[in-house]
């Protein structure tokens, strides 16, 4: 219980003495193995520059979803520097690496490697290189973290009581590019699986996760109502899509204000409307577009069909018809992020050990979505959060704006913590998972 007692940085001092390890209770060679904390945390550090180039080549060649082929090459070819071996690909661009015993336990640990199209507005060294697409949303992190993570899990693959599979997926904004990978075996046998996304209002240092929903079920809709164009001094003449989409907005509200359990949370917003071009003509159709969130997969379901009910039958009541596509094909509806409350506590235990416990947060809800909760569907996960905020750098924007601008200090951090998770979760499934 020593531990509790001394700061990291007071640590760091006693560890330069050399003072030996202290012997520890059973539970604390699972999770508090000072020695085993503060090196893993110097080694990473000390490949500071090394990710810090890997993340800014990434950050200057984003590449979208399904696209990512440079990035997928580049990170290959430093694992095959490194000697890990992976397979690839799989989902098109994606691949999984493969350190340890090849025996279970088996945990794993994803990243995701796709930009936004957006067009970055900051102006630095390492700016996009390609207009309109940025890693406005620190994919370009994730990927270089889990990188660092392969790097020193592979100087520690003699150590590993199982097996760790690191997941280099595509197409996390909208392709659902878990769900593919999923398909083509990148669980491949593993029964944990852990996640982290950068958090633009967390300071770099801190983690903030918490147990249950986490993040949002979430799809897009494209709705079509259909009347009858006409000239608009004649309206009788004609059958008014204008009026019955209007009406079919402010019904579809009440979806929220009157059908659901205030003490539940869900989103509807309609952000596209698109209707005629003459001042003097009645259209002959609209189009309504937009995303449905809910903090379950169920209610994410319900709202589904009750906005297709809404549309038709609104549209009816004008005279209209009214058709709602759920756009799945292009954006495949992700499930709700449900973290795992055993997996929520080791990645509260291991974040206190590296970080320090003041450095471990609780997370807010939100209610964007994340296709990691694909592979929640399939096994216990935890997606959680981690600090980039430094208001020294700009680095204060949150993901998605065209300003988002990222603490690189985060890189070891995030690579230390991957490590860490998944090693001493292999630890500690030992009897478990192999008798
Ligand atoms: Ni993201």
């Amino acid at each position: 219980m020593l531990k509790l007692l001394i700061s990291p940085s007071s640590f760091g001092i006693l560890l330069l003495l050399f003072i030996p390890v202290f012997l520890l209770s059973s539970i604390q060679i699972v999770y508090g193995d000072e020695d085993y904390e503060a090196q893993l945390l110097t080694s990473a550090k000390h490949d500071t520059d090394w990710l810090i180039s890997i993340r800014r080549k990434i950050h200057e060649n984003p590449e979208l979803r399904f696209q990512e082929h440079n990035t997928s090459a580049l990170i290959r070819n430093q694992l095959q520097k490194l000697g890990i071996s992976y397979t690839y690909p799989l989902a098109r661009t994606g691949f999984v690496a493969q350190i340890g015993t090849g025996s279970p336990p088996i945990v794993a640990l994803r990243a995701d490697m796709d930009a936004l199209p957006l067009q970055e507005l900051v102006e630095w060294e390492h700016k996009s290189k390609r207009d309109g697409v940025m890693h406005g949303c620190g994919h370009d992190a994730h990927t270089t973290m889990l990188l660092g993570a392969a790097k020193l899990l592979n100087q520690r693959k003699d150590h590993l009581k199982g097996t760790v599979r690191l997941i280099f997926q595509p197409a996390e904004e909208g392709g659902a590019g878990a769900s593919v990978m999923i398909e083509e075996g990148a669980l491949g046998g593993a029964e944990a699986i852990f996640g982290m996304h950068v958090h633009s209002s967390l300071p770099t240092g801190s983690i903030a996760t918490l147990s249950g929903p986490m993040m949002a079920a979430t799809c897009f809709f494209a709705a079509r109502i259909e009347g009858k164009g006409g000239h608009a001094a004649e309206p009788h003449n004609s059958v008014d899509p204008v009026l019955a989409a209007s009406s079919t907005v402010l019904a579809l509200q009440q979806l929220i204000s009157r059908e659901l359990d205030p003490l539940q949370s869900q989103v509807l917003s309609v952000t596209y409307v698109r209707a005629g071009e003459a001042l003097n003509v009645i259209p002959s159709y609209v189009e309504l577009r937009g995303t449905l969130r809910s903090l379950t997969t169920e209610g994410l379901q319900h709202l589904q069909r009750r906005v297709k009910e809404v549309v038709e039958g609104q549209a009816a009541v004008h005279r209209c018809k009214g058709s709602v596509d759920m756009m799945e094909k292009e954006f495949p509806p992700y499930p709700a992020t449900i973290n795992d409350e055993t997996l929520n506590r080791h990645v509260n235990k291991v974040g206190s050990l590296l970080l320090g416990a003041e450095r471990v947060k609780g997370s807010n809800q939100v209610m964007a979505g994340e296709d990691f909760a694909f592979y929640q569907q399939k096994i216990p996960g935890v997606m959680f959060g981690i600090g980039i905020h430094n208001e020294d750098i700009g680095s204060i924007h949150p993901p998605h704006s065209p300003y988002f601008f990222l603490d690189e200090d985060a890189l070891p951090i995030g690579a230390a913590l991957h490590t860490a998770l998944a090693e001493l979760y292999l630890n500690q499934h030992q009897t478990s998972s192999t008798v």
